[in-house]
């Protein structure tokens, strides 16, 4: 599933990132990186133990907390602290998928990648190229959203950056433990998830939406590991 989640960010909290990110001090991208994904990557980054990517990192994830179409789709259980990085002056990110083990930068423990977000920093007429390509078993998506907007899809995906021509791209990236580690069947259950509220909102709770809502948990609850 690759979903699109709009307004993750208010414009306050857009301006606010922006003018740290304006004057962070930014490094080659490739510190993160996997050795395979380091001979495609070309890009900046915020060292993650700096202030800024910690402010940053904050304001995103407490946004992500009140964010109920991030919750019902990617089901977490722990969420990586989030990087930032920069693509101008030709700057791409080759194709590759992500490591699926990281170890969290605090705690130390070890995280399964199942789902990846790129949340947008720049407007799209702010910059030409640096489309997000991502490709799936429905064949390649090209993503460019607005400042403040997220794109969600399973880890498991082959996905690049092209490269950025004009202007400067920036954005934060992510990744998610979910609860519900097959895309499959999370796929299955936001689906599910999505159908249950348009049917409250659209005919209020009755006896068959109990019935609904009630399989939904049960499915949960047959394949959540926590
Ligand atoms: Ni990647």
């Amino acid at each position: 599933m690759l979903l699109h989640i709009p307004q993750v960010l208010t414009p306050e909290q857009l301006a606010h990132a922006r003018a740290l990110m304006a004057e962070a001090d930014w490094t080659d991208g490739r510190v993160t990186s996997g050795s395979q994904s380091a001979q495609v990557k070309h890009n900046l980054q915020l060292p993650e133990d700096s202030p800024a990517a910690r402010e940053l990192a904050q304001l995103v994830l407490d946004a992500l907390k009140r964010h109920d179409l991030f919750f019902s789709a990617a089901l977490p259980k722990q969420v990586f602290p989030p990087l930032f990085n920069c693509y101008q002056g030709g700057m791409t990110f080759g194709n590759h998928v992500d490591n699926a083990l990281r170890r969290h930068p605090y705690s130390g423990e070890w995280i399964r990648t199942d789902v990846s977000c790129t949340l947008f920093f720049s407007e799209p007429e702010e910059y030409d190229g640096g489309e997000l390509i991502v490709e799936d078993s429905y064949g390649l998506h090209s993503v460019k959203l607005p400042a403040g907007d997220m794109v969600l899809y399973p880890s498991t995906s082959l996905h690049r950056v092209e490269p950025v021509t004009r202007g400067a791209r920036l954005a934060s990236f992510f990744w998610t433990q979910s609860m519900i580690r097959d895309d499959a069947k999370r796929s299955l259950l936001f689906d599910m998830d999505m159908a249950i509220s348009a049917l409250r909102q659209r005919h209020g709770d009755g006896e068959e939406l109990v019935a609904l809502t009630a399989s939904y948990h049960n499915l949960l609850r047959m394949w959540a590991e926590l």
